[in-house]
């Protein structure tokens, strides 16, 4: 079966490896054999091809599935792709019945609705494995949830926050990742099949029995978008290139924060790697890979973005395309999620260290400036007071706690002994309204946060 009556001479061999995917696109197969099922199915319902045939081919089908399970099918680069291997596998088969699968149908609507399924499958994977590292950054914000920590801009320590604080912040960002993988999942959640090549079929289709055997909620509505739109894929994409912005982010702290020079955490030695040189060395890895991997995710989305400009409708063979940048971010951002959760959740919080950071560096220094709003001196003013009491405090190495009333005083007389009573403590304390960190805050954020994840 090699589709060439109309040609007068075989396609050159460099042609043929050019254009050839099944060396890739039989990922598919599962999808496929899936498809074809519920397509001849369809048929035999509808009276186009007899009760028989549609049997015949039915168990022709799920034997090659078994076939390409054990490793015994054998795929050959002549037939191109996964659709014509399994098409002509059937008909080696089965005989002339197989002849009759492709009624009705194109490998135009046939590839979209492949790969419709399969960003679906995806899709619930990946939220399943982002709701995962969900509750791991979860556990270690409720396991720590008295620690301190030096929140950063600029990555200059300025005010103190908890921890657990700052790893809600991860929380919601991943939450906004399975909203998006979910709206993703709504708009891939179309069945193609039905379209034929471009313009629809000439038979008595039943599309919606056969989005009903698939699982897809919806048919779609017009036959050249179906064949030609790859949306979905960019979808998915985009929604995966945020989510491995947003795992880089947190990648970034771990790798900062397991320095000798932060020395927040450690990393478990489980999950670490050493220096072929440096016996003392022990690296965060994971999270530099996690980090570097985002890099590929963005490149597959551009490339499809680029693919499919200007693309005129409906299918053209540039949509072939579409597959292994796909493929390989899903791999990407599968294992990423996977590693990274398990990684997370080895970590170890060391909170003298975090909250010496906290303490030192002239955090509270804002509340110092709005202690001397409250006793009614205008905010700017305030502001250039403190300024130069901790230019002080630096040029004689004292913290704000080393200073005395009298020392305070010399910068502003409305301060008084009360002065003293800013804390790290207090300063947390203070941030109540809805989203800061005080200790309240975070405790409602905490139990938000569980129902979010278990609906309780
Ligand atoms: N391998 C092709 C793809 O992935 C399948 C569809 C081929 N259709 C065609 N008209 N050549 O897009």
């Amino acid at each position: 079966m090699t589709l060439r009556s109309r040609f007068g001479k075989e396609m050159d061999d460099l042609a043929k490896g050019y254009t050839v995917s099944v060396p890739f696109d039989q990922r598919l197969y599962k999808q496929d054999i899936a498809g074809s099922i519920a397509h001849v199915r369809m048929l035999a319902k509808q009276g186009i091809i007899s009760d028989k045939d549609a049997e015949l081919i039915v168990m022709g089908l799920i034997s090659i599935g078994e076939e390409i399970e054990q490793g015994r099918f054998e795929f050959k680069e002549e037939l191109e792709d996964i659709h014509m291997n399994i098409e002509a596998r059937l008909i080696e088969k089965i005989g002339d019945a197989g002849a009759k699968l492709h009624t009705a149908r194109s490998r135009n609507d046939q590839v979209a609705t492949d790969t419709r399924l399969f960003t679906k499958e995806a899709i619930a994977e990946t939220v399943t494995r982002i709701k995962a590292l969900q509750q791991v950054v979860l556990n270690q914000a409720e396991g720590n949830k008295s620690v301190v920590i030096p929140g950063y801009t600029h990555l200059q320590r300025a005010q103190p926050v908890l921890f657990a604080h700052h790893l809600l912040a991860y929380f919601e960002m991943f939450q906004r990742d399975v909203e998006r993988f979910q709206q993703c999942f709504e708009r891939a959640d179309v069945l193609p099949l039905g379209s034929g090549a471009l313009a629809g079929v000439p038979y008595p289709i039943d599309r919606d029995f056969v989005a009903k055997e698939l699982g897809f909620s919806r048919v779609s509505a017009n036959s050249l978008d179906a064949v030609s739109d790859r949306d979905f894929v960019i979808e998915y994409q985009a929604a995966a290139s945020l989510t491995m912005m947003h795992l880089s982010r947190l990648a970034e702290e771990i790798v900062l924060w397991s320095t000798a020079e932060f020395g927040f955490i450690e990393i478990d030695d489980a999950f670490a790697t050493g220096s072929s040189i440096m016996p003392q060395k022990k690296n965060a890895d994971v999270a530099e890979l996690a980090r570097a991997k985002t890099g590929r995710v963005y490149g597959h989305l551009m490339a499809i973005l680029t693919t499919m400009k200007a693309l005129p409708l409906s299918y053209n063979r540039d949509l072939q395309e579409d597959k292994e940048g796909l493929f390989d971010s899903v791999d990407t951002i599968l294992s990423t999620l996977e590693v990274f959760a398990a990684m997370m959740a080895s970590v170890r919080v060391k909170a003298a260290r975090f909250r010496q950071a906290a303490e030192e560096s002239y955090t509270l220094a804002t509340d110092i400036a709005d202690y001397l709003v409250r006793k009614g001196i205008p905010l700017r003013e305030a502001h250039a007071i403190v300024g130069r009491l901790v230019r002080y405090a630096t040029e004689t190495a004292k913290t704000l706690y080393d200073l005395d009333l009298g020392e305070y005083k010399r910068f502003c007389p409305g301060f008084e002994n009360d002065v003293k009573s800013i804390t790290v403590e207090s300063s947390l304390a203070a941030r109540s309204a809805l989203g800061g960190t005080a200790p309240e805050q975070v405790e409602k954020a905490l139990a938000a946060a569980r129902r979010t994840l278990h609906g309780t």
